[in-house]
């Protein structure tokens, strides 16, 4: 299994911090952003890693990460998104990559207190198909929110004004090789980008999407509350931690 980080796109809803730098590279509470996926990756057991980044700071990452030495890794990868596509269309840029590989992605701004080697050991034994993690949230309307029946996802909608569960589907998702040709069919949506969403309703589609509750909290950090949630989250209980 290999681990893409998608640490790319404008950031705008934190601009002006954003202004002359990735969201990726802001601080959370005492480490910048992406050292936090990068360890949920490595205490799931993934050590081969890709970051997928963008726009005018994409150096810093390799200034900032080097060959990954800071987290006992012989090296990392990085690939570059050139334009704003979206998070398919970064992931697209992993297929070379990839080569065929299960995946295990995570959005680089997306922060969890807990391990996800139980998610990822059992999308292993899954044997294809992909597997996305579930969290309860006040505010669902701000993700893609899970309809659910029973234990089946029916339909995952992006940002919906009237949520159909309480459930945001998390930004770390596993998949099989098909996901390449799952975004070659996709068209942009009305924001313009290709959806994350449109991926896993298509795995529905196919009968072929799995679902598992992430323990312990989670949060995104891309907007200016979400980020001071984060870091309080981050000094008051620690992230990434493997008990
Ligand atoms: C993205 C996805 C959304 C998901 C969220 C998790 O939203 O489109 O489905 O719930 O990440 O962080 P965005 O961060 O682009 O608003």
């Amino acid at each position: 299994m290999k681990g893409v980080i998608l640490a790319g796109g404008l950031g705008t809803r934190l601009y002006p911090l954003t202004k002359v730098t990735n969201k990726h590279l802001l601080p959370v509470y005492d480490k910048p952003m992406i050292f936090y996926p990068i360890q949920t990756l490595i205490n799931a057991g993934i050590r081969d890693i890709l970051v997928v980044t963008g726009g005018n700071n994409a150096g810093e990452f390799l200034r900032l990460l080097g060959n990954g030495k800071d987290f006992g890794l012989a090296h990392i990868n990085y690939t570059y998104q050139e334009g704003e596509g979206g998070i398919a269309e970064a992931l697209r840029l992993a297929e070379y990559w990839a080569a065929g590989d299960g995946i295990c992605v995570i959005l680089g701004d997306n922060i969890i207190e807990k391990n996800i080697v139980k998610a990822v050991e059992s999308y292993r034994k899954q044997g294809g198909g992909a597997k996305i993690l579930l969290k309860e949230v006040p505010d669902p309307e701000r993700f893609g929110v899970p309809i659910l029946d029973g234990n089946h996802v029916v339909k995952i909608e992006e940002k919906p004004k009237k949520p159909g569960s309480a459930f945001a589907v998390t930004g770390i998702y596993l998949y099989d090789g098909g996901v390449f040709e799952i975004i070659r069919t996709l068209k942009p949506s009305a924001r313009g980008e290709l959806e994350i969403t449109d991926v896993n309703n298509a795995y529905i589609g196919r009968n072929g999407l799995t679902w598992d509750i992430l323990e312990g909290w989670w949060t995104d950090a891309g907007t200016f509350e979400s980020l001071r949630r984060a870091t309080n989250l981050v000094a008051e209980t620690g992230a990434n931690r493997l008990d």
